[in-house]
């Protein structure tokens, strides 16, 4: 664990005030790069026509997330800030999502740990789903990159956040809770992943797993190396076996006593605590961000500890497999056959491609407990950031159907994705000699093959796989999101099991 705390979540409330009369030491304002809404014509005058005039110089345009703080007198709030939302044509709640997070991260640069943020009364979306994304948004700003610097001052978090939409009562409170739910889980899910792989190694992850999720009340079991074994996971032992470290699988059950039977969602989480690629070694440059080799199971983990919160009427059971891919005097080698807990034998071409192994024999277990419907999330493949760049998922799987509900749940989560084929015809690219298949299908089509490749274990279920190799670690610190680990796949899972009821047409 750092030396300091990377997270906090604060108290978040509704308020109905007026912008001008809500007591706080930071009130944001979201506004339009092309229209000026009823509130900013408000500051505008109580700021003397300072807002007025920065927009007519071009001072302030209103771009997305960009910032300006006039000085206004009148109004009950310590400084107002406005916080660009962009063009109104290219809106999305999850600009506001952002700006909610911009204005959380200056408030706490600025040292102020009380915040209010104010919905444009001009948008038109239920004021559930607006206060759902300010209070995710808040929560999202309130939290840092893992230091382990002994010599950081401390780190101002926010106590307090309102949120001003119009209209209180019960569908706002949800809003207000599904948003306070998923920003923790979001945050956890990115302290995780952010952990350095000496401090999270398998068996650290599953403890910390099983704790975190036992006191959401989920039911845990973990499978440790001997269950794996009596299993016959040969996929899965065989990517551990390189490393010191004995593999887990973490398996987590959220099942509310009235729910259905059917559907019971399946989550599978890649649980790679670090890639080294094994004997298949990896460059040493940049193979220190193979830390965040298991962001696809920590957001399976929060995911469902987001479910149990906000008691999702469905059943759902996660599976994440947990291990290290080690070049260790045991390890798995090139040329080697295994054979899945399935049954299926896999020629490894590549020790590099292990996080597909971990998947195949866990989509197989996943199966053998009951599930109905899986959706698999790993960094899987550097192919699919080739592809689809660093803030785009990739998404594969079949129906279409299923994949469509899937990528929605993401849109209104705010981790987006994008379709990529899974046709039959790729399944030449992997074919073995003398196993049934080869574990890599060389470069062409590299997410695909990796996509596939899980297709085999999922038995013809609904099946999509969610490759976050490019969406799970930003590179570059954005106004709403620290450098470091995103959360991605959190949220879209737990939208996706709270639009349950669209599911009766599949
Ligand atoms: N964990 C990596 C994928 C990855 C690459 C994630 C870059 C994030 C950034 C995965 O285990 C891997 O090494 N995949 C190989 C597959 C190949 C050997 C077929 C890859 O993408 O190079
Ligand atoms: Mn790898
Ligand atoms: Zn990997």
């Amino acid at each position: 664990m750092s030396t300091q705390t990377v997270h906090r979540t604060p108290s978040i409330g509704i308020t109905t005030t007026a912008p001008r009369d809500i007591a706080t030491e930071f009130l944001v304002l979201p506004v339009f790069e092309d229209d000026v809404i009823p509130e900013e014509a408000d500051v505008d005058a109580a700021s003397g026509g300072e807002v007025g005039g920065a927009r007519a110089r071009g001072e302030f345009k209103g771009g997305a997330y960009e910032l300006f703080t006039p000085a206004v007198r009148g109004w009950t709030a310590a400084r107002v800030a406005l916080v660009g939302l962009g063009l109104r044509k290219d809106f999305s709640t999850d600009r506001l999502r952002r700006a909610a997070a911009t204005g959380a991260l200056v408030a706490r640069q600025r040292r102020l740990q009380r915040m209010a943020i104010v919905y444009p009364r001009s948008v038109q979306a239920p004021a559930a789903d607006a206060a759902q994304v300010l209070a995710e948004g808040a929560i999202l700003g309130n939290f840092d990159g893992a230091s382990y610097k002994t010599t950081d001052p401390p780190r101002v978090w926010l106590d307090q956040v309102q949120v001003r939409v119009d209209g209180n009562g019960a569908a706002v409170e949800l809003g207000l809770e599904r948003g306070r739910v998923l920003g923790e889980c979001t945050n956890l899910a990115r302290e995780l992943s952010n952990e350095p792989g000496n401090a999270l190694t398998p068996h650290v992850f599953a403890d910390r797993a099983a704790g975190i999720a036992r006191e959401a009340g989920l039911s845990v079991d973990v499978l440790d190396e001997g269950r794996i074994a009596e299993l016959r996971m040969g996929l899965l032992l065989a990517v551990a076996r390189g490393s010191q470290e004995p593999p887990r699988v973490v398996v987590l059950q959220h099942g509310p006593a009235d729910a259905a039977k059917a559907p019971v969602l399946g989550l599978v989480g890649k649980g790679v605590t670090f890639d080294s690629g094994g004997i298949s070694i990896k460059p040493s440059e940049n193979m220190d961000k193979m830390k965040d080799d298991m962001s696809g199971g920590a957001a399976v983990l929060m995911a469902m500890v987001a479910m149990s919160r906000l008691r999702v009427p469905i059943r759902c059971i996660g599976v994440i497999p947990m291990t290290e891919n080690m070049p260790g005097g045991r390890a798995l080698k090139p040329g080697d056959v295994l054979v899945s807990a399935e049954g299926k034998t896999v020629e490894v071409l590549n020790t590099d491609a292990e996080g597909r192994l971990a998947l195949g024999d866990a989509c197989w277990y996943a199966r053998r407990l009951g599930v109905t419907h899986l959706v698999d999330v790993a960094t899987l493949t550097g192919a699919c950031v080739v592809a689809l760049g660093k803030t785009t998922t990739g998404l594969f799987g079949t129906p279409e159907t299923w994949v469509e509900m899937v990528r929605r749940a993401g849109e209104r989560a705010g981790d987006r994705s994008w379709p990529m084929p899974v046709f039959d015809d790729y399944k030449e690219l992997f074919k073995s000699e003398i196993a049934d298949f080869a574990n890599t299908g060389g470069r062409a089509g590299g997410a695909i093959t990796g996509a596939l490749f899980v297709k085999e274990f999922t038995g013809d279920l609904p099946w999509v796989h969610l490759d976050i190799a490019g969406t799970a670690w930003a590179e570059e610190a954005t106004p709403y999101q620290p450098k470091g680990a995103t959360g991605v796949g959190v949220r879209t899972l737990v939208e996706l099991a709270l639009g349950v009821d669209g599911w009766a047409t599949l």
